[in-house]
């Protein structure tokens, strides 16, 4: 095998190979990021809705279960403004879904992803997780400092070239490159927040060209196809999510699991409706009706906690029609393999692909 083109990023990760399995709040375990840290890629925990016992619990089972470098990833979010008059319309909206679901009144919105603050902080510089990766920008520039003093590595995604260059100025130590095509939530944090709508194949190039940095690409790669072409526009290795989503450590529904593996570009869609931030999910009867009432979802994270038990019902009845179901454009090339051999079969394909051009 011919081996990476480039290897700065490995170095920097303490990794085999520059392939990392995207940290997905609430979809991946403990057990897909070991089996992916074991296979020599990095494995992440999207810690995102935890508190910090939970926080320390997760990467206890991790750090049980591998030796090796990991991820660990949390949002950057503010305090959302509460607006009475949105949350009645909103819960309006919603009263025909609770009722259909026999969960009674919508609840009042609430915050349910708590803020990266002092608390997780202090959580984190004590576990010295090896890498620390952020959505949505940057903490402040002196939590940045103290995570890099316990010797953590620092990723963060952008979705434009000028988010890209924030983050290098704000101190990461390599950029993720999120392209459009992406599952989940949309990086998106300078300027309006739909604004970040760059396919990978464009994102990447200009962002390579724009920092000094590693550059990880992230959006559609999804076997060693994407992989190489990652390399081919500039980028030093890759993030990967929804193709790790079929893997049987994730917690997925296997409704969702298996729509997944149907799914094409065209039936995924970024939306605002689920959580108040722009996210790609695999389009259902809730997406549908929510974009057809012309309904203004409430601030990030508030809409979450409205949509949250409609999905939490769907899931006890394995109905996908109010389900959450994240997933990118390239969701049909998931392979459902265990994920330590799926890390090795990107690895061996990429490399052959690399080889061979
Ligand atoms: C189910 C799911 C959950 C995700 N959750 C997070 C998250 O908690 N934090 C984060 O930084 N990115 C999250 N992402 C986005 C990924 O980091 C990454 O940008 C994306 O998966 C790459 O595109 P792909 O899905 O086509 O591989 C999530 C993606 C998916 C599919």
């Amino acid at each position: 095998m011919a081996g990476w083109p480039r290897n700065d990023l490995s170095e920097l990760l303490g990794v085999e190979h520059p392939i990392i399995q995207a940290p997905m709040a609430s979809a991946a375990t403990p057990a897909l990021a070991a089996a992916v840290s074991n296979a020599g890629g990095l494995g992440s925990l999207g810690c995102a809705p935890f508190t910090p016992e939970k926080f320390a619990e997760q990467v206890g089972a991790l750090r049980a279960d591998t030796n090796r470098a990991f991820n660990v990833n949390f949002f950057v979010h503010d305090e959302p403004v509460a607006d009475s008059e949105a949350e009645t319309a909103m819960r309006q909206r919603l009263a025909p879904y609770y009722a259909e679901l026999e969960l009674g009144e919508a609840p009042a919105a609430r915050s349910v992803f708590p803020i990266f603050g002092a608390e997780m902080l202090a959580a984190v510089t004590a576990l010295k997780p090896p890498v620390v990766s952020f959505h949505f920008g940057l903490p402040e520039h002196a939590t940045i400092e103290t995570l890099k003093a316990s010797g953590a590595v620092i990723l963060a995604s952008a979705t434009t070239v000028r988010e890209a260059v924030a983050l290098e100025q704000g101190g990461v130590d390599a950029v993720i490159a999120q392209g459009y095509e992406a599952g989940g939530h949309r990086a998106t944090f300078l300027g309006d927040v739909e604004s970040g709508t760059v396919g990978t194949f464009a994102l990447v190039p200009q962002v390579a060209d724009a920092v000094s940095v590693p550059v990880i690409a992230a959006g559609a790669v999804a076997d060693g196809r994407g992989i190489a072409a990652a390399f081919a526009l500039g980028a030093s290795g890759v993030q990967i999510g929804t193709a790790f989503l079929a893997c049987p450590e994730t917690e997925m529904h296997p409704v969702h699991r298996e729509l997944l593996l149907q799914a094409r570009g065209e039936t995924t869609q970024v939306t605002r409706t689920i959580s108040g931030r722009p996210a790609r999910a695999i389009v259902n009867r809730y997406i549908t009706e929510m974009n057809e009432s012309g309904a203004e979802p409430l601030a990030f994270p508030l809409q979450y906690s409205l949509s949250g038990p409609l999905n939490a019902a769907s899931r006890k009845r394995d109905s996908s029609d109010l389900m959450v179901m994240w997933a990118g454009q390239a969701a049909a090339l998931a392979r459902p393999l265990p994920a330590g051999e799926l890390l090795t079969k990107l690895a061996d394909e990429a490399q052959a692909v690399i080889a061979a051009m």
